[in-house]
């Protein structure tokens, strides 16, 4: 099992932004309110699993989770060859989209193209400035940070290659999706293509599952996820394992995008699909979809200006709370 795709969407999703989210109050996308179907399906399975001790729960990208989520991530190879193959194929600089701690940005990297890392979260931010700064400075040199929204981002150029991976598309309700979609077609090249992976659940899977992760650094942890097929939504819950009485728990929901579903609102953005491709999960729970779809025509809309914030690499991160 792919501990990153299944541990980032768990990610964020639907949970409510606060302080210490590491994102501004009412920022969907990644972790908006958790109402609805989704919040009712979350609050229930911590119930399940906490009863009336439910502890802190926290978003993974956030200064708690965010750790959390590098350590379990950090030698997850999942999508790593998939997507390095489709980047290989088209030329361009390459734009990673929600870039994390940098599980891919890293090994984008070692292709020798110049890639912008673009990412929500300050903790994350800060955890990818530590990856890149254990690169060689001619690998750190051609990596640009940047601290935006990719809802709402502008930057100054078109890329050969947008990667948004790890199934991060399903942490956007239907709206936020068509902004993401949007924004990626304004800045790919013409014949520049887009890389989006999607999972789905194997109809008839047990909606409930336990599984040990162990972390790069040894830590073990416990995955608790159950799938909602009604409501359309997976709840993930990650803690150190044993757990701790007064936590650290992160929690969240994300959505269950099929592959159909998502192959739509690329056509209706202007991104026509080239492949669909089935991944290897190491689970007979999930079917994971790599998704190349291609701008076929130069974006009518200029890409932009300038970035909202732009961090050398492997400095510190300013702009906090973006
Ligand atoms: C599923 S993780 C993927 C991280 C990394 N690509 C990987 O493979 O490990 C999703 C990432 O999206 C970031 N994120 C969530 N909402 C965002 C937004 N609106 N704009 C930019 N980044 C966002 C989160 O902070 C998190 O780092």
């Amino acid at each position: 099992m792919s501990a990153a795709r299944t541990a980032a969407p768990a990610a964020a999703a639907d949970r409510g932004a606060g302080p210490d989210s590491g994102f501004p109050a009412g920022s969907a996308g990644s972790t908006g309110s958790a109402g609805g179907v989704a919040g009712a399906v979350a609050a229930r399975h911590l119930t399940d699993l906490f009863g009336d001790r439910r502890p802190a729960v926290h978003d993974l990208y956030d200064e708690v989770g965010g750790p959390i989520y590098h350590d379990i991530s950090r030698r997850d190879p999942h999508e790593i060859r998939q997507v390095l193959a489709a980047v290989r194929a088209v030329p361009g600089p390459v734009l990673d989209l929600a870039a994390g701690s940098g599980r891919l940005t890293v090994p984008l990297l070692a292709l020798g193209r110049p890639v912008t890392a673009l990412e929500l979260s300050p903790t994350m931010r800060s955890l990818l400035a530590g990856r890149l700064a254990e690169l060689p400075a001619a690998a750190r040199a051609r990596c640009r940070v940047v601290a935006d929204d990719m809802r709402t981002f502008v930057l100054p150029e078109r890329f050969g290659a947008v990667v948004l991976a790890t199934t991060t598309i399903s942490l956007f309700d239907a709206p936020d999706r068509a902004r993401v979609l949007e924004r990626i077609r304004a800045h790919l090249a013409p014949h520049g293509r887009l890389l989006l992976s999607t999972v789905e659940i194997v109809p008839g899977a047990p909606t409930d599952s336990r599984t040990p992760l162990t972390g790069a650094g040894g830590r073990a942890y416990r995955l608790h996820e159950r799938v909602d097929p009604a409501a359309g939504v997976r709840s993930v819950v990650i803690h150190p394992d044993p757990p701790a009485p007064d936590g650290p728990v992160c929690a969240g929901t994300v959505r269950i995008l099929r592959p159909d579903k998502v192959t739509a609102e690329l056509a209706r953005h202007g991104l026509a699909v080239r492949s669909v491709e089935a991944m290897p999960t190491g689970s007979s729970r999930y079917r994971d979809w790599m998704i190349v779809a291609e701008a076929a025509t130069a974006s009518v809309e200029p890409a932009g200006i300038e970035p909202a914030s732009v961090e050398p690499a492997g400095v510190e991160p300013v702009g906090a709370g973006r």
